[in-house]
């Protein structure tokens, strides 16, 4: 029998969060929010506190006379800011649990990794200068500098959680209802690579039933929080969406060398299509010791396209304009791509 725990969330309303609060709630823990009151998901039963994290006033606010057993971190980007935070909280909750990402470790996405990988440098005071060449590394110094802005304060009274790509009802960054939405219209559509190639997309309500679990247990130390290695697969991922949709949809699966000769671009314009080897090789027995569940890729996807079809709405994200390939580029490279297997004796 898990006891009823305080916890603050920092953030709570987009996606993760939403689903953090939800499931809180559902297993009789005291919650409330910290944010600015963009998005008001209208849950019953939390106390919203509304404020800048940026804002050491609206800290000050929020913590006076207050205490928490735990802070679950899902809005923390910027070291300087979750430093700031940290700080501001020690004394009124017992545990930190900080939401990061896989992107921390310098060799993602080139190589197999596991939470003793090393991580990217960052100092815990940095702000949000450019710190990196590429959106991968700026992305993963930051979150690790937040890792260490965290440990600083909280040590071993933190968890930090590194999910890989996480999916389901909510996304605002769009990727899968991009998938679901392009597949969903029907036609010949392109399909990157090969539906063999490993999928290591973790549910959103399975990260946010980990979170608790870390509250719940004070789990400490880093975590990668994905499904098994190998366990899903690309095919998987967009069959699921034909057989979803219920769409005629006729995949065709288009080497990655044509598409990347073609200046296709990986993860923006085709979503969530990687070629490097270890962008799905995250080892995260660890997570699943400590007590980490994850669903089958099939459930985040029917239960996408089931928010989808019932109008769900995501919050407006700028990440979302950056995504999918214009439907005329699709096409041209499949009828090259058709003409040369056809050519060559290839398969389509
Ligand atoms: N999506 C992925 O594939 C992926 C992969 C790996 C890791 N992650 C990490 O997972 C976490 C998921 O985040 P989420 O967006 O789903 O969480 P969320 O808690 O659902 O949404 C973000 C929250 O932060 C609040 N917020 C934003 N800026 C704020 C500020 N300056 N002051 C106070 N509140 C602020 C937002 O509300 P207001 O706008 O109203 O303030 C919102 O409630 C992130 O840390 C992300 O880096 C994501």
């Amino acid at each position: 029998m898990i006891e009823s725990v305080r916890i603050l969330v920092l953030g709570g309303t987009w996606f993760l969060g939403r689903f953090l609060v939800e499931e809180a709630l559902r297993r009789g823990h005291t919650v409330t929010t910290f944010n600015r009151g963009r998005v008001d998901p209208g849950a019953e039963g939390v106390e919203s506190r509304h404020g800048d994290r940026a804002n050491p006033a609206d800290l000050e606010a929020l913590v006076a006379g207050r205490e928490w057993d735990t802070v679950v971190d899902t809005s923390g980007m910027i070291p300087r800011l979750v430093s700031l935070s940290a700080r501001r909280l020690d004394g009124h909750v017992a545990r930190y649990v900080f939401v990061s990402t896989v992107n921390v470790y310098r060799g993602w996405p080139t190589e197999p990794l596991t939470e003793a990988s090393p991580v990217r440098e960052c100092d815990p005071g940095a702000g949000d200068e450019d710190l990196g060449e590429s959106v991968t590394d700026r992305q993963g110094r930051l979150k690790s500098g937040c890792e260490r802005a965290v440990g600083e304060v909280f040590g071993d009274r933190s968890a930090i959680l590194r999910p890989g790509v996480i999916l389901g009802p909510h996304e605002y960054v769009g990727r899968l209802p991009w998938w679901l939405t392009r597949i969903a219209k029907g036609g010949r559509v392109l399909a990157p690579g090969y539906p063999e190639r490993p999928f290591q997309a973790v549910d959103v309500r399975d990260v946010a039933a980990f979170a608790l679990h870390a509250a719940e247990r004070a789990l400490g130390g880093a975590f990668n929080v994905c499904p098994p290695i190998g366990q899903e697969t690309y095919g998987g991922l967009l069959t699921g969406c034909v057989r979803a949709s219920g769409s005629p949809a006729d995949l065709t699966w288009v080497d990655d060398a044509f598409l990347l000769a073609r200046q296709v671009g990986m993860w923006r314009e085709l979503p969530l299509w990687r070629v490097h080897p270890g962008a799905w090789q995250v080892c995260a027995a660890g997570a699943r010791a400590a007590g980490l569940r994850t669903r089958p890729l099939w459930e985040t996807v029917v239960d996408t396209w089931r928010w989808m079809s019932s109008g769900g709405i995501p919050v407006a994200h700028q990440r979302r304009d950056l995504i999918g390939i214009d439907p005329a580029k699709e096409q041209r490279i499949l009828r090259e791509w058709l003409s040369e297997a056809g050519r060559s004796g290839r398969g389509a």
